[in-house]
């Protein structure tokens, strides 16, 4: 069985001094029960590299180029990420696809690309307000996930995350029947192209989890994890949602 993973990304949020937030949760969790991960800002990679070596701490990009390397002025790469310790590598976020424009095809061709730099991808998807209230969630989701989720993916190098697009940073959250009914279709869509194996990819679901909510939502079948924005931030709120992961 894989672990599952509480994973923080710390968006473009973080200088030197939040580093002691990654140092308090490697102490507060010296062997966890899952698989802890924070995604720092790119400039903060190196250093939390550092700071997480020897701890059950794991270290990751927020993004990744599709390259490993080129004239690709304020772009880096996966090789890159790994270079500087990182493990994992988020790619499609909604603020990528928003702010950047990035496509399926796009964000399928960064998860290679972090394959190749032999690191594991969090291939995000979710939908927008108005495809909820259009009645498109799962359509929507499944188109993302085929198109963004190349073949080959494996357990250990792929993990999906469910992110509503209108629950990340709003404080709104579905309700866990939504949930649930997004995590199975994921599953089963995964199921469909990989067989078995799909059983074990790790299904994080993503969108104004907190300490107060988490225990809930962990309880939700085919909920594997979290992708926790904000509330990663301080390693007391982060450290509360992992100490709930812990006892799902
Ligand atoms: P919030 O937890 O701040 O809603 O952000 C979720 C997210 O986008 C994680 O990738």
């Amino acid at each position: 069985m894989m672990r599952r993973l509480a994973a923080g990304n710390w968006k473009m949020n973080g200088t030197a001094e939040s580093l002691g937030e990654a140092q308090a949760l490697a102490s507060d969790f010296p062997s966890p029960d899952c698989e802890i991960l924070i995604c720092p800002p790119a400039t903060l990679l190196s250093r939390m590299a550092g700071t997480a070596a020897g701890t059950a701490i794991a270290v990751g990009g927020q993004d990744c180029h599709v390259n490993p390397s080129g004239a690709h002025t304020g772009d880096i790469s996966a090789k890159m990420i790994a270079d500087a310790g990182g493990t994992y590598v988020i790619v499609g976020h909604s603020e990528r696809r928003s702010d950047h424009g990035e496509s399926n095809a796009e964000i399928r061709a960064k998860a290679m690309a972090t394959w190749s730099a032999g690191l594991a991808a969090i291939v995000c998807v979710g939908e927008t307000q108005q495809e909820r209230e259009d009645g498109r969630t799962i359509e929507v989701v499944r188109g993302q996930l085929e198109e963004s989720v190349p073949d080959g993916a494996t357990r250990q190098s792929t993990v999906v995350a469910y992110e509503p697009v209108w629950a990340i940073g709003t404080g709104k959250v579905p309700t866990l029947a939504e949930i649930a009914e997004v995590h199975a279709d994921i599953r089963k869509e995964l199921t469909a192209r990989f067989g078995a194996e799909a059983q074990e990819f790790r299904l994080l679901y993503g969108g104004s989890v907190k300490p107060s909510n988490a225990q809930e939502i962990f309880g939700v079948p085919n909920v594997d994890g979290a992708l926790v924005g904000g509330a990663s931030l301080k390693a007391d709120d982060f450290g509360m949602i992992v100490a709930e992961l812990e006892r799902a």
